[in-house]
């Protein structure tokens, strides 16, 4: 489930869980941070117990900065794969933290315990320290959190875990004033993790007093070795097209190494030979590789400059669909130069797909299903802006989408060419900081009359007609005028 998805308010039930005397207890809090570039993965246990009979409804709080980055968002019971439903809390400005109800798979007799697990992508929540590099230097980031879990329950034991990505952090906060909760050294360093706690025995927490008193900001400071990628803006266009039996997908991105910026000048000596020496600066990003779907035809790729003729795809035939997730085409998008801290880099992708591959026809409701991917997965990266489109067939009717987490704003208008007659139907649907998590499928399901089927073919007969005419007339005067000119 996703954070957007939620905008109902009701306070009566807010009213209720709050006074209600509480109906869990948490034996143990982990939580769990990997730290990484543009997106941070960050998984939290809460072994749970009940201290009412029937308890159903668990309640999850994270503070506001945390809300803020997080990007994705699922609970689950531990060892399961359905996802738990998730109900928002309103926004409250009176709190500074956020509440989630978790409904329980079923409700729990008195004592009985349960562990569940919420895994969440936080984007956005690292930063570049130093904020410059020079080509040589290494690339070290900075992430912040709340040092302790917060829960509207009592918590026997809770830790977290800061896990960068090799064991030489340059720095981390070692907490003060936790001797209520602990009378151990607050943090520990084993290898490239960071332990906070275990603390104990901590009353409820979700509260302006324990914030207040308890609640404070801890810092790691670690290198990172990969480039750190955001999409600053993407747009898809996925046109379906039943006369030709395609689906073209084309899209604009615009990448930003949101690394170090570049200090001094960039040298193509240097870069050529710390890849020569395979010691590649790791902030700069020389080439990307991607998954493309299987079976796609006329792939074109150009940037600013044009066609860039160095990168490298390898199709994958069409799968059946029960082994369509993995089979794709790989391709190698090495841009002209390498993409260094602070730098942008522009470029467009194309490429035309059998229709067939992804539409079926629903005789019962007489609608054709066409699925279509959100994104093209970048492993690490963050879309901050996405805009897909989806442009139907001309007098395609009766359209309904399924879109597999809402929009920030989606809407449906007409589309026309220079070969339509009445336009086509189009969906666009506008998304904010898209993860690897989100390239999943909007479905989109209409009916095209068979009038609308011939509209096509009529049309395109009509131009080429027109063509033709116009072309037997050019010769003609075309004709003419040699004919003057041989007569002078
Ligand atoms: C996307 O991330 C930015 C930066 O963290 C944040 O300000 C913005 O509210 C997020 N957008 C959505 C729709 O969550
Ligand atoms: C539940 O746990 C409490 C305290 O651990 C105990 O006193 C009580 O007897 C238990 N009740 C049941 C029904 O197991
Ligand atoms: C673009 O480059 C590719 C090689 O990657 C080449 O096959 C293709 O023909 C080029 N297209 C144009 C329009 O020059
Ligand atoms: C890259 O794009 C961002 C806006 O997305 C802009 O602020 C920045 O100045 C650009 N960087 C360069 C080197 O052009």
């Amino acid at each position: 489930m996703h954070w957007r998805s939620f905008p109902f308010l009701l306070l009566s039930l807010l009213g209720t869980v709050l006074a209600a005397p509480p109906s869990f207890e948490n034996t143990a809090i982990v939580r769990t941070v990997e730290l990484g570039g543009a997106v941070v993965h960050v998984t939290t246990t809460y072994a749970i117990k009940a201290t009412q009979p029937g308890a159903k409804v668990y309640t999850i709080a994270v503070g506001l900065e945390e809300k803020e980055k997080t990007s994705w968002l699922q609970v689950k019971v531990k060892g399961q794969q359905r996802e738990l439903d998730v109900f928002h809390h309103p926004l409250d400005s009176s709190r500074n933290f956020h509440l989630l109800d978790v409904t329980l798979p079923k409700p729990l007799g008195l004592n009985a315990t349960l562990n569940l697990v919420m895994d969440t992508l936080q984007t956005h929540a690292t930063f570049p320290w130093p904020k410059e590099a020079s080509q040589k230097d290494e690339q070290a980031l900075k992430y912040h959190t709340d040092l302790f879990v917060l829960s509207p329950y009592h918590t026997a034991v809770q830790r977290t875990k800061l896990k960068a990505p090799n064991p030489r952090i340059i720095s981390y906060t070692v907490p003060e004033n936790v001797k209520d909760f602990t009378s151990d050294t607050p943090a520990t360093k084993q290898g490239a993790t960071v332990t906070y706690g275990p603390y104990n025995n901590i009353v409820s927490s979700a509260n302006k007093e324990f914030i207040e008193a308890h609640q404070q900001r801890i810092t790691a400071h670690y290198f990172h070795e990969q480039p750190v990628l955001e999409i600053t803006n993407f747009q898809r266009a996925a046109e379906i097209s039943h006369w030709g039996d395609n689906l073209n997908i084309q899209d604009n991105l615009v990448l930003h190494n949101a690394g170090p910026t570049l200090k001094g000048h960039f040298s193509r000596l240097e870069h050529q030979s710390q890849a020569y020496f395979k010691r590649q600066a790791p902030h700069a990003l020389p080439a990307l590789t991607l998954h493309l779907p299987a079976g796609i035809r006329n792939t074109y790729y150009y940037d600013l400059i044009g066609n860039v003729s160095t990168s490298r795809l390898r199709v994958a035939p069409t799968a059946p669909k029960n082994q369509r997730a993995n089979r794709y085409s790989t391709l190698e998008l090495r841009p002209r130069y390498p993409i260094l801290g602070g730098w942008n880099y522009t470029f467009t992708l194309g490429w035309d797909a059998p229709l067939s591959d992804s539409a079926v026809y629903d005789k019962s409701s007489g609608k054709y299903i066409v699925e279509v991917p959100i994104m093209t997965p970048i492993p690490g990266a963050v879309v901050n802006k996405a805009e897909v489109s989806i442009i139907l067939p001309e007098g395609a009717t009766d359209v309904e989408f399924s879109a597999p987490f809402p929009a920030v704003m989606n809407r449906i208008s007409t589309h026309k060419t220079y070969l339509d007659s009445t336009g086509r139907p189009m969906l666009t649907f506008e998304y904010e900081n898209l993860t690897v998590m989100h390239s999943q499928n909007i479905f989109v399901l209409y009916k095209v009359p068979l009038a609308a089927h011939l509209t096509k073919p009529f049309v395109v007969g009509v131009a080429f007609f027109s063509l033709f005419a116009l072309a037997i007339v050019a010769r003609r005067i075309n004709l003419t005028i040699h004919k003057k000119a041989k007569t002078l």
